[in-house]
Order: C-alpha cells, then sequence, then structure tokens
C-alpha cells in the first residue's frame, strides 16, 4: 500500500492593507510583545517605519542584524534580542533572509544547542519538543515564498554553506501578504526574486515525485509569473503585477513540497561558494539546466509553453525563458556575475551532494554539473 500525504495547512490573508491587520490578530491570539526580525536594510527603510504605525496597543521590538544569506550567528543574535525584549511573539518582516532567520529564532529561544543542531541531516539533530513562539509573517519580496514554507536555509557561519532547518513547526500560523510592501523594491531585486518565484514553479511541475495537487498550483503558478514579472519590474507600483508575483512566489513555495531540480542545486553552490544572492543564482543556471532536460520530459515543456503563450511548443521554451531574463535586465552568463574557473571544482562538489537534484528529471553526475556550470559561464 503506498498512501501519500497532502497539506497546504498556512492561513493567508492577501492583499493590499493585509499588514494593517497584524496588530489586531495578535491581540486576538493574546500577544502583545512582538519581536519584529528584519533585515539590516529594511531596518532603515520607510517601509518598516510604515508597518510599525499600524501596531498600536503593542510593545515592540526590532531586531534588524540579518544579512545576505543569513549564518548561524545572526539566528542566536535575533534569539538574544527575543529574550532581551521578553518577547511573547515573532513578527518576520523581509524578504527570504529575515523569514528564514525570523522562523527559527523561536526554536533557540525554547531549546538548547545552536540552530545548526537541528538541520534535518544533523548526525544528532535535536528534536523540537517544546511549543514555539506565536509566529507571524509578512513578505516583503516575491521570490522565495519562505513565509508559506517549512523550512528555513541557514548558512554555516564560517563555511557558508546553506544548512535547512525542516520542521511542520515552524510554519508561519498566518502570512499577511501585502503586496504594496513590495513596492519599493527595487528593478534588480524584483527581477532576481522573481525569477526565484519562476523558477520554484517550473522546478517542481518537472519533479517527478507524485503531486497533481502541487503540479496543478505550479502549472498556475509559472502561468500568473511569467505573465506579470516584466511589469512588475518596470512598473513597480502596479499593484496588479505586484500582486500576481506575490501569489506566484507562494504558489511555488507551496507547489516545491514535491521538491525541486538541478538549477536550485546549482543555486546553492553559487550562494555558498561565490555569496551570489540566491535569485540570481537561479535565474543564471535556469535557461542550461532547462535546455539539458527537455529531451527527459518532453511533453512537460510544451505544457509549460502553452501556459505561458509560448508559440512552437517545448521546445520554443528556453529560448522564451532567456529572452524573458534579459527584458527584466539579467544578462551576461556566471563569469560576468564574479564566478571564475577556479571555483569550479568547489562549485561541481556542493551542487551534487545537495539534494534537489534527486528529483531532477534527469540525473545529474559531477561530471554533468561541471558541464552545466561551465556552459553557463
Ligand atoms: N525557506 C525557503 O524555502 C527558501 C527558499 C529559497 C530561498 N531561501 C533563502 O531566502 C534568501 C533569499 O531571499 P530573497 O530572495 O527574498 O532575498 P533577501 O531576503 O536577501 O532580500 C534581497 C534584498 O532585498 C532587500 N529588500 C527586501 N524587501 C525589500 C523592500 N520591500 N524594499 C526594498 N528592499 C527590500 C533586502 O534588504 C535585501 O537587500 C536566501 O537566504 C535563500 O537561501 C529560502
Ligand atoms: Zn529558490
Amino acid at each position: 500500500m503506498s498512501i501519500t500525504n497532502f497539506a497546504f495547512p498556512t492561513p493567508i490573508r492577501f492583499g493590499a492593507g493585509a499588514r494593517k491587520l497584524v496588530a489586531a490578530h495578535l491581540l486576538e491570539v493574546g500577544c502583545k510583545r512582538p519581536l519584529i526580525v528584519t533585515d539590516r536594510a529594511l531596518g532603515a527603510l520607510p517601509v518598516l517605519a510604515e508597518f510599525q504605525t499600524h501596531l498600536g496597543g503593542l510593545d515592540v521590538a526590532v531586531f534588524a542584524g540579518v544579512f545576505g544569506n543569513p549564518t548561524c550567528s545572526q539566528v542566536m543574535d535575533g534569539a538574544a534580542a527575543y529574550k532581551a525584549h521578553g518577547a511573547d511573539c515573532v513578527i518576520g518582516f523581509g524578504g527570504g533572509a529575515a523569514l528564514d532567520v525570523a522562523k527559527v529564532v523561536g526554536i533557540v529561544t525554547t531549546h538548547p544547542g545552536d540552530i545548526l543542531e537541528y538541520v534535518w541531516d544533523h548526525p544528532q539533530v535535536r528534536p523540537i519538543v517544546q511549543e514555539l513562539p506565536y509566529f507571524v509573517a509578512l513578505p516583503t519580496t516575491s521570490g522565495t515564498g519562505s513565509e508559506v514554507g517549512r523550512s528555513s536555509v541557514v548558512s554555516e557561519n564560517d563555511t557558508h554553506l546553506k544548512r535547512v532547518v525542516f520542521s511542520p513547526k515552524i510554519l508561519a500560523k498566518v502570512v499577511f501578504a501585502d503586496p504594496e510592501l513590495t513596492f519599493g523594491l527595487p528593478a534588480a531585486v524584483t527581477a532576481a526574486t522573481g525569477m526565484d518565484a519562476l523558477t520554484h514553479n517550473i522546478e517542481s511541475y518537472l519533479s517527478p515525485a507524485y503531486h497533481p495537487l502541487c503540479d496543478g498550483i505550479a502549472l498556475e503558478g509559472t502561468r500568473i509569473a511569467a505573465a506579470a514579472l516584466l511589469t512588475a519590474v518596470q512598473q513597480p507600483t502596479n499593484l496588479q503585477a505586484r500582486s500576481d508575483m506575490m501569489m506566484a512566489s507562494m504558489m511555488g513555495a507551496i507547489a516545491f513540497q514535491k521538491d525541486l531540480g538541478a538549477v536550485h542545486s546549482c543555486a546553492h553552490a553559487l550562494g555558498a561558494v561565490c555569496d551570489l544572492h540566491h535569485g540570481l543564482a537561479n535565474a543564471l543556471m535556469i535557461d542550461t539546466v532547462l535546455a539539458w532536460n527537455l529531451a527527459a520530459v518532453p511533453a512537460k515543456f510544451d505544457e509549460l509553453a502553452h501556459v505561458c503563450q509560448v508559440a512552437g511548443g517545448g521546445a520554443a521554451f528556453v529560448p522564451w525563458l532567456k529572452a524573458l531574463k534579459a527584458s527584466v535586465g539579467i544578462t551576461g552568463g556566471l563569469a560576468a556575475h564574479g564566478v571564475t574557473p577556479a571555483h569550479l571544482p568547489r562549485l561541481v562538489a556542493i551542487a551534487t551532494a545537495d539534494i534537489c537534484h534527486q528529483t531532477n528529471p534527469r540525473s545529474c553526475t559531477a561530471a554533468d554539473f561541471e558541464a552545466l556550470f561551465k556552459a553557463a559561464m
């Protein structure tokens, strides 16, 4: 007997102004002293100050110590801020980086050890046994969909290797998805994060895992992102385009319960070795990897071309994707973004060890990764 589990558990309040509902919600569930976990840059931007004007009735503290690809020590600093404030809940406010830290601060405030002892593949992984602090999430980018995910990506302090804490217990209790929070995103960040959302939808659709519910979400997420990304980049305050990208981002993250593929294995390596932004790394690899995948699942590429209204069937999908990338300003290969041949051995080793490519439609050896990285240079 083969039984599959399906779950879409996160309550989502979606729409312009959703951020204004947070205070009433927290008071209703008995929380009064939130710690806002956000990143350094956002901490200084008006978007955070404006959000705080809607938190009347709460005693709020801000931890703005997240930056880059977040590390273990940032999580530990966030936990110290939580304790110093005597906080009773966490508000995650930011992109994937801030939300990933916000999701796990509660683990180390209620459990022993450091956060890397809770990563899923730690040989003596510690269990999460205590109830975690109440946690709500507000995304300010449309890319990772971390707000609806059960994982948190935290890098080791010294090696910068990305490790994953995976547990349904770190899911946000409620997501307040307010597309107005993304109006101030610079064009380059909109483009890179949007390509991440598109990659999640495409790779999860291509994954061979059995999950027809997620396949439906992934295809619709692909359709929405493909139609909205360029407008979101060109017209930052276009509410429809920003709403569509935020929705596609959440759909991608919900869909990738059925796992991702080799584009993400390459992106994880590029993040660790060259500190490239996650979305940009995906964008730099996606056309090369998908062109290589095409022969394995041609009918799925036909379907992707169909939902993106690309004429010419599956073979025309990758050229269309390349043109989309260029139109949103992502140009040049890996070399143009600071990757050199000297990086190759580590990139190949990390990508090969990464788990994502196990659900790539075509199995991927170290030699394949080397060829893919070289082709994407
Ligand atoms: N948990 C998951 O499932 C998951 C999935 C994919 C990636 N990730 C992780 O997410 C991180 C990447 O997240 P991201 O792509 O959202 O980027 P990010 O969180 O690093 O943010 C990118 C930049 O945009 C800025 N920014 C964010 N919102 C803004 C706004 N509204 N206005 C102006 N500037 C704003 C930030 O300050 C930052 O400089 C990586 O650490 C990656 O490992 C997690
Ligand atoms: Zn991603």
